[in-house]
């Protein structure tokens, strides 16, 4: 039986301008926008420095949207505590960055927050089977962490077909990333994704970002 959704739009403010991020966000959310995507780079696990703790409890200030915390940094224990404290209600964190995988997730499920794994596009998303029942959400990474603006790679899905029964069966949100604009969001709608992070498509000079946003959303909600 199929699984209905409703499909969202996740934006990244990787590409806001942060002189008026305020702003920015205000305008997603008067879209109705629902949820927010932070990418947290380290300069280590990727050689991009973002932001940190500091950040997203400025923006908690700012805005009641669900924030999702992308960690790209090694070591992602020693901060999940500042992350979630900071206001983070979901925590991504990247399988190759935990000491154990198990234990960094049973450590933000501790918190009441939720929690979620991040597959790369060389990695197979299968990676994800053992750790199902302590997931809440997939990321699937349809661009090289580290930068926003770069090219989906279409490979990145493969695999899904296989481990969308399980991921259903568990209750995992199916989250991408990478590369969603509106050329290339309109073939993964019938994916078994639920939530698409934008970036550069949704924050850019072309269009205000609640415009970019519901172009994005209408692609999907057909
Ligand atoms: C890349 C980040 C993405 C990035 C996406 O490492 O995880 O969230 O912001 O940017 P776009 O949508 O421009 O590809
Ligand atoms: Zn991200």
């Amino acid at each position: 039986m199929a699984v209905s959704y409703q499909p969202q739009i996740s934006p990244s403010i990787l590409s806001a301008d942060f002189s008026r991020l305020g702003e920015q966000i205000a305008s997603v959310e008067g879209a109705g926008c629902e949820v927010l995507h932070l990418d947290v780079m380290d300069g280590h696990y990727v050689p991009n420095l973002t932001f940190g703790p500091m950040l997203v409890k400025a923006i908690r200030k700012m805005t009641p949207l669900v924030l999702e915390a992308h960690l790209m940094i090694s070591d992602p224990d020693k901060y999940l505590d500042n992350f979630i404290s900071a206001g983070a209600d979901i925590v991504l964190v990247h399988p190759s960055t935990c000491k154990s995988v198990a234990d960094t997730l049973q450590k933000i499920k501790d918190t009441g927050v939720k929690s979620g794994l991040v597959v790369n596009p060389d990695e197979d998303l299968s990676m994800v089977e053992p750790y199902i029942e302590l997931m809440d959400q997939l990321l699937i990474m349809s661009v090289y962490p580290g930068f926003g603006g770069q090219s989906f790679i279409p490979t990145a899905t493969d695999g899904l077909v296989a481990l969308l029964p399980t991921l259903q069966e568990n209750g995992v949100l199916i989250e991408i990333d990478g590369g969603i604009n509106q050329t290339t969001i309109g073939s993964l709608a019938q994916s078994g994704i639920q939530r698409f992070v934008a970036g550069s498509a949704v924050f850019n000079n072309s269009a205000p970002p609640d415009e970019n946003f519901l172009r994005l959303l209408n692609l999907i909600s057909q």
